[in-house]
């Protein structure tokens, strides 16, 4: 037995402590780009990006809708594997089919619905154009137009239907798939368009693009996208049924993958990890984990782990510490992995990242985690609560919630995450069903938590992810200060 000489701290136990702001610390020259996938040291990663957030491998949280909106903002998706591998990949590829600029159509509605419904439907999404599709899909047949402009409540009957006051497809400029997003930018000028409908040959609606968009492209100028300006997608997989799916999803075009267990420190990642590099070499990059200490780091760094990740225990619906008592405060083992990776590219001039995952809660956690190390985080709760992510909005007790559950739960029954030898069974829970207050569009938070991370920076003296974690100056909280902040807190 080894008793480690040291308290698990969370990240909730350290605050920053100021260093000097120079002339160069201004919100514009401060980059947060990092690395994704291991290169040699001095050299850059074969894959970045701008913005450094990773939506978590759930099935509350990574959808293909989330996973466009957030490699817009700059991050990038994991999409969850607790499905078929063919649902899977379907979900992959309809990332991938998105180019930067043409938006999957979130508002749409049937020509049989009636003007009332399209009117609630506007209002709640607080938009002024909805896309008429035959089955009211993102990909159904495209049947026309119909904004806030074609009718009004008092003149018009709201059991009208949407068919009778619809700009129909026939009368308007629409794109085949193959138009580029400056030829539809030019076509949304001539015509003075505000949305542009692709459709390809069958009369199925691909995308649309949007004139908003253009005018928005200064802030969507990190997008995360491949050399063929497709959007970049992550996918999870598991050591079960790897051989099967990670063929299908490198075939629809992931950009990254990642082994998803809540344990990772196992021989059944080394051996999915050699699976990978047999097969692809380094054509096809992988992250694994989870692991909390330098030996699980190690382990995975040396069976060929392009990344890893860092978390057990911590996640917002996670009871796995309750459960089986394993785990470690994110912050404990976040100075302990990140030591290991700097020892591990002192020794070998490789250079393996880390994803800082669960138990993100506010964005002052998140500065914390990359002042300790992390290359990259993770979050499951934080995209739970916007529009973009696939869960279910309720209204609760005149609150507007989010439904939000851990893959451990019931509700989940992700096996191949958590195995506890009762074959296709969940012998028991390690997550939690629940709700976590609705927070509105990914764009807003992100572009707020991006602002933060900036102050932080700049507070500290740092306009670079490495330069932060080297000269940051940490301490840890007594209860009587944390005491202290959570008092300040509930008197706002
Ligand atoms: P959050 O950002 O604090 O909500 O944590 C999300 C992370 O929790 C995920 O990326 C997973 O690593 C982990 N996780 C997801 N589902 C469960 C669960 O049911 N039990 C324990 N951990 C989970």
């Amino acid at each position: 037995m080894k008793i480690l000489d040291e308290v698990s701290r969370t990240l909730n136990e350290f605050l920053l402590v100021p260093s000097l702001t120079t002339a160069a610390c201004t919100p514009d020259n401060i980059d947060l780009s990092a690395p994704l996938v291991r290169h040699r040291v001095g050299e850059t990663s074969p894959i970045r990006i701008a913005t450094p957030l990773t939506s978590a491998i759930m099935g509350a949280v990574s959808s293909p809708r989330l996973a466009i909106a957030l490699a817009q903002c700059g991050g990038l998706s994991f999409v969850h594997q607790n499905q078929p591998y063919a649902e899977q990949a379907a979900m992959v590829e309809a990332v991938k089919r998105h180019k930067a600029g043409f938006r999957f159509s979130d508002i749409n509605i049937k020509p049989s619905a009636t003007l009332g419904e399209v009117s609630a439907l506007l209002e709640s999404a607080e938009r002024d154009v909805a896309v008429v599709t035959d089955d009211g899909s993102p990909h159904g047949l495209f049947v026309g137009l119909i904004s806030t402009d074609d009718f009004h409540p008092r003149r018009h009957g709201l059991d009208d239907s949407v068919a009778s006051r619809m700009r129909a497809a026939a009368d308007l400029v629409t794109a085949p798939p193959s138009v580029t997003l400056s030829e539809a930018n030019t076509l949304i000028w001539d015509h003075r368009l505000d949305v542009l409908p692709v459709v390809d040959a069958a009369g199925l609606l691909h995308s649309i693009v949007l004139r908003r968009d253009y005018e928005l492209h200064k802030r969507f100028r990190n997008e995360s996208i491949d050399a063929d300006k497709r959007f970049r997608v992550g996918a999870g997989v598991n050591t079960h049924d790897y051989r099967e799916r990670i063929p299908a999803l490198v075939e629809a075009g992931a950009d990254l993958l990642c082994i998803d267990s809540s344990d990772g420190y196992s021989v059944w990642q080394a051996e999915t990890l050699g699976f990978v590099r047999e097969n692809y070499g380094d054509d096809v990059r992988i992250g694994a984990g989870n692991v909390v200490d330098g030996r699980g780091f190690r382990y995975l760094a040396e069976a060929g782990a392009d990344f890893v990740k860092v978390g057990i225990g911590g996640g917002s619906i996670c009871t796995t510490r309750e459960q089986k008592g394993i785990g470690r405060g994110q912050a404990s083992a976040l100075i302990d992995v990140a030591a290991e990776r700097d020892a591990y590219a002192r020794e070998t001039g490789v250079y393996v990242p880390l994803c800082c995952d669960g138990g993100l809660l506010t964005d002052s956690h998140m500065a914390i985690a990359f002042a300790l190390g992390a290359d990259f985080v993770m979050l499951g709760r934080y995209f739970a609560r916007f529009d973009e992510s696939p869960s279910p909005l309720v209204h609760l007790g005149g609150q507007f919630l989010k439904e939000y559950w851990g893959e451990g739960s019931s509700r989940a029954r992700n096996v191949s995450r958590y195995e506890h030898g009762g074959g296709s069974r969940l012998t028991f829970e390690e997550g939690v069903d629940g709700y976590v207050p609705y927070a509105g569009s990914l764009y807003d938070n992100v572009d707020l938590t991006i602002a933060k991370l900036k102050a932080t920076m700049i507070s500290c003296g740092a306009t670079d992810l490495r330069g932060f974690h080297d000269g940051a100056v940490l301490v840890p909280v007594s209860q009587q200060s944390f005491l202290q902040n959570s008092a300040e807190i509930r008197l706002r």
